[in-house]
């Protein structure tokens, strides 16, 4: 077991609840209750439905992560709790429960962007993993290219300028009725389907490493409405993959072509988006291609958890920050800000 400080992490920024115990680098336990069943009838997150299941499931759920990870609540070091990028009343619950704790235990406490989480989720699982490097960040709400060339100094080289890629993926397919939520969904009918069916456009916005995903959405609506019309609508696993790889080429090229231009030689990947198949199976092609290394967490450390906010958390903590109990979530926070 890696050294470092017992760190109890929080995570409540959208439909996930899920809480860790983590000793530096090592994860001693990830548990998580996922909400999907009680959004999936909406076809999309609901804020309030999210924020109340966050209520229930909280305190069983902190229970749980403390029990199987062996450890005593007395023998924590500090409390971290996302603190923003995510539904405001999701992230009052967590990060509220988390200074609760904190205040209750006399523990110090963190509060942790989102987004950094993801970004310290490879560390957990690649000891390798360090900067500077390219960091390929695609969740629901957000899609990045960040450039660390620290822990804690992050350069943002590119972002979405309309949706999220994960907001891409579950909106379309939705319109192919395929269900929520919907990387999952188009990973699973892509399976066996031909990415090369159809030739949807890849988005290319001026900027190098900025990426734009409306201009699909309306291309596969325009396809799939005349294609039906037609009687020759093609099978959907050729839909899925042809979509799949429109949405993984562009994260692909331009992640790659990002650590080119930054002079880097190491790329990483964190978010749900990341958790995708033929997108990893892609980007370790062009790593090796390109003779650079690729750190990728595994898929449940991909997708939302409590461990990459406990990572953080441990990270900031030895650097001697601390998060006052005065402190409000943001809704809208921004990495590096
Ligand atoms: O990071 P995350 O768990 O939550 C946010 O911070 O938003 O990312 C969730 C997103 C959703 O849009 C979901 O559809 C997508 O990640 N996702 C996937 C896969 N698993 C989750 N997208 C493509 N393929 C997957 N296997
Ligand atoms: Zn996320």
């Amino acid at each position: 077991m890696s050294d470092g400080p017992l760190i109890l992490g929080i995570e409540t920024s959208c439909d996930e609840t899920a809480v860790a115990v983590v000793r530096g680098r090592t994860v001693l336990s990830n548990v998580l209750s996922s909400q999907i069943d009680a959004h999936a009838r909406f076809g999309g997150v609901v804020p309030e439905v999210a924020a109340r299941a966050h209520v229930e499931a909280i305190r069983s759920l902190t229970h749980r992560a403390l029990a199987r990870a062996g450890v005593h609540q007395i023998d924590v070091e500090a409390i971290a709790a996302t603190r923003g990028p995510g539904l405001a009343g999701a992230l009052l619950v967590g990060f509220s429960y988390g200074k609760a704790l904190a205040w209750g235990l006399d523990l110090p406490f963190l509060g942790i962007d989102h987004m950094e989480g993801h970004l310290f989720a490879p560390r957990l699982e690649h000891e390798g993993f360090a900067p500077p490097a390219v960091v390929l960040l695609v969740s629901g709400g957000h899609s990045q290219i960040v450039r660390m060339d620290d822990w804690g100094h992050y350069e943002v080289m590119g972002s979405t300028i309309d949706d999220a890629a994960g907001e891409a993926f579950d909106k379309l397919a939705r319109f192919l009725g395929l269900g929520f939520p919907g990387g999952p969904a188009i990973d699973r009918e892509s399976e066996g389907g031909d990415p090369g069916a159809i030739r949807f456009p890849r988005a290319l916005p001026d900027r190098p490493f900025d990426f734009s995903f409306s201009g699909l959405k309306t291309s596969v609506t325009t396809f799939v409405r005349d294609r039906h019309r037609e009687g020759t609508l093609p099978p959907i696993g050729d839909l899925a993959a042809s979509i799949q790889e429109a949405i993984v080429d562009v994260l692909v090229a331009k992640t790659f072509n990002a650590a080119e231009a930054a002079g880097v030689t190491t790329v990483a990947g964190g978010g749900g988006v990341v958790a995708n198949r033929r997108l990893r199976a892609r980007l370790a092609e062009e790593a090796e291609r390109r003779g650079m290394s690729l750190y990728l967490p595994s898929p449940v450390l991909s997708t939302d958890n409590g461990a990459m906010i406990a990572a953080a958390g441990a990270f900031r903590f030895e650097r001697g920050e601390r998060t006052p109990l005065e402190a409000e979530i943001d809704a809208s926070l921004r990495l590096g800000s």
